[in-house]
C-alpha cells in the first residue's frame, strides 16, 4: 500500500476528511458511507490514491495540468528559490521580477497587440476582472473623450454633436457556458441550474445561441449555421441597447455542453458585430490558453481577434493558483490619462512564488515542445476516440486538439437525448463511479446534453490515446446494457 505523505493513515485521511473537508460542487452524502477518492500523487498522465491505485487521468486535474504530473520536482525548485529571494510582494503600486518577467513573456506570447496583463488568482477571478474592466473601460473612455472635445472646443472648433459612450455595464454570454462561480462570473454563466441558487445575480447578461451543431437540421449547411448564429448575436445586441453593452465572452471551444467548436466564418462575424456596435469581445481562454488546441492561444489558432483575453488553469499547468487578464493596446489607453487608474486590486493578485510557478511552466513547455506535441498529435488522437462511434450510445464526438467530449445518446437516428432522470442514473449513478472503478478519470457531464469530457494533459501520446479509448469503449457498452437497450 502506498504511504500518502502526511502524518495521516489512509484510514485517518478518510475520517478527517469525511467530517472537515467540503469538496466543491459535491454531493458530501454521497461520502457518508463511500469512500472519498484522495490523491496522492501523480507522474506523466497518471495519479495514484491512497490505496495505490492508479488513474489516467484523462481530464488534468480540471483542464489545467498541462504538462502533467512529471515536473513537479523542477517547478518546486523555482518556488522554492523564489520564497529564499522574496516570499510575497504585492502588485498593488509595487512590481517585483517574477511578475514583470511574466508578464512580458504571456504579453510575447498572446497574439496581436494583447500587450498588458493584469494577473489574479484563477479562472472566476479573471472573468470577474474582464468584466469589470470592460465596463471601467468606457467611462474612462468617456472622460477621455469629453476632455478632447473641450479642448478642441477651446481651440475654437465649432462640434455640432458629441455622443458620449461612458456607461455600459451589459455583457453577452452564450447558453450553457461555463464561466465559474464569482457573482459576476457566475452571472455569465450560460447554466440555469449553477445560476438559480443564487438569483438575483448581477444584472445584466444576455445569454445567445452556443455553436453546438449536433442538434441542428441535418439539411442545414455550415454557412447556413454561421449566419443563424451571427443573427441570434446581432438581434440579441440590438434588442438589449448596443451602447449599454461593454463586453462579449465566448470560450474559443466551449467546454460545458461538450467541446463546441465554431463553424467557419463564425469568429470573423462575432469580431465584425463587436466593432459594429463597438463592443469589447473577450475571449475565454481559461482551458484553452496555453496549448490545449495546439496553440498558445486559441484566439490565434481561430484568428478571433479579441480585446481581451481571460487564463488561469494552464498558464501555471495548476501547479500554481494563478490567472490573468490580459488586455491590448487599446484597452489600455484611456487608463494612462492623467489621474485614471483600474479600480480593481486582489492581493495575491501576481504573487511572486505563483509568478515564478508560471514561468517555470512556460519554460517547461517550450523546452519540451508540448504545444508543437498537441498541434501534431491531435488527429491521432481524434481519430483513436472516433472508433466509439461505432457503440450504440455515441452519437457525437467533437472537440480539436486534446479537448473532446462524446455526446450520449438514446437514438442514433433521431438524436434523441437521454431524459433528467435517465442522466441522473446514467451518468451520476453509473458511469461517473464506474471509470473512475476501471482506472480512467473523465468527466460525465449533462450542464447540456450528456457527454463524457476528455481532456488529459498535453504530454499524453498515443499509449494514453489508446487507453482512454479502451477503457471508455468497454465502461459505455456496459452502460448501454444497464440502460436495457
Ligand atoms: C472557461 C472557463 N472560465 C472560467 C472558469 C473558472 O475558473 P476557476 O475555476 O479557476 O475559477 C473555468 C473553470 O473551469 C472555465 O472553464
Amino acid at each position: 500500500m502506498s504511504v500518502p505523505a502526511t502524518g495521516m493513515s489512509p484510514a485517518e485521511l478518510q475520517k478527517a476528511a469525511r467530517d472537515h473537508l467540503w469538496l466543491h460542487f459535491t454531493r458530501m452524502s454521497g461520502y457518508m458511507d463511500g469512500e472519498i477518492p484522495i490523491i496522492v500523487r501523480g507522474d506523466g498522465c497518471y495519479v495514484e490514491d491512497t490505496n495505490g491505485k492508479r488513474y489516467l487521468d484523462a481530464l488534468a486535474g480540471l483542464f489545467a495540468v498541462n504538462i502533467g504530473y512529471g515536473f513537479g520536482e523542477e517547478v518546486g525548485e523555482a518556488a522554492a528559490a523564489q520564497m529564499r529571494e522574496l516570499p510575497f510582494y504585492t502588485n498593488w503600486n509595487y512590481a517585483h521580477p517574477r511578475a514583470i518577467e511574466l508578464a512580458a513573456e504571456v504579453a510575447s506570447l498572446a497574439p496581436g497587440d494583447l500587450n498588458r496583463v493584469f494577473f489574479v488568482s484563477g479562472g472566476s477571478e479573471a472573468v470577474e476582472s474582464a468584466w469589470k474592466l470592460a465596463r471601467q473601460y468606457y467611462a474612462a473612455r468617456g472622460d477621455r473623450q469629453r476632455t478632447q472635445v473641450a479642448e478642441r472646443m477651446a481651440a475654437g472648433e465649432r462640434i455640432e454633436q458629441y455622443f458620449s459612450t461612458d456607461r455600459r455595464w451589459k455583457a453577452v454570454a452564450r447558453r450553457i457556458a461555463y464561466h465559474g462561480t464569482t457573482m459576476g462570473a457566475l452571472s455569465i454563466n450560460g447554466i440555469a441550474a449553477l445560476r438559480a441558487p443564487f438569483e438575483p445575480l448581477v444584472p445584466d447578461v444576455i445569454h445567445v445561441r452556443n455553436t453546438n451543431r449536433y442538434h441542428r437540421p441535418s439539411e442545414e449547411t455550415e454557412a447556413e449555421f454561421t449566419a443563424f448564429l451571427l443573427e441570434d448575436l446581432e438581434e440579441s445586441i440590438l434588442q438589449a441597447g448596443p451602447e449599454t453593452i461593454a463586453m462579449v465572452i465566448f470560450e474559443p471551444v466551449q467546454n460545458a455542453g461538450g467541446s463546441y467548436t465554431a463553424p467557419e466564418g463564425y469568429w470573423k462575424g462575432v469580431r465584425e458585430i463587436c466593432d459594429r456596435y463597438d463592443i469589447l469581445l473577450c475571449a475565454d481562454e481559461v482551458i484553452t490558453g496555453f496549448g490545449r488546441l495546439g496553440a498558445w492561444f486559441a484566439s490565434e489558432r481561430y484568428d478571433i481577434r479579441p480585446d481581451i483575453i481571460t487564463s488561469a488553469k494552464g498558464l501555471s499547468s495548476a501547479h500554481a493558483a494563478i490567472g490573468a487578464v490580459i488586455a491590448t493596446d487599446k484597452v489600455m489607453e484611456p487608463f494612462l490619462d492623467g489621474h485614471k487608474m483600474y479600480s480593481h486590486g486582489i492581493t495575491f493578485g501576481g504573487h511572486p512564488v505563483m509568478a515564478a510557478i508560471a514561468l517555470k511552466n512556460i519554460e517547461i513547455m517550450k523546452r519540451e515542445g508540448i504545444v508543437e506535441h498537441v498541434a501534431r498529435r491531435q488527429d491521432a488522437f481524434h481519430e483513436t476516440l472516433s472508433s466509439l462511434l461505432d457503440l450504440p450510445i455515441v452519437g457525437d464526438l467533437r472537440g480539436t486538439g486534446f479537448f473532446y467530449a462524446l455526446e450520449l445518446v438514446k437514438d442514433k437516428e433521431t438524436r434523441e437525448t437521454f431524459s433528467d432522470e435517465e442522466c441522473e442514473t446514467l451518468l451520476r449513478g453509473f458511469l461517473s463511479p464506474r471509470l473512475f472503478e476501471a482506472g480512467l478519470i473523465c468527466r460525465a457531464d449533462d450542464r447540456g446534453d450528456p457527454v463524457v469530457q476528455i481532456s488529459p494533459p498535453l504530454v499524453a501520446e498515443q499509449q494514453q490515446f489508446d487507453e482512454i479509448t479502451s477503457i471508455l469503449g468497454e465502461v459505455l457498452s456496459e452502460a448501454w446494457e444497464q440502460i436495457g437497450r
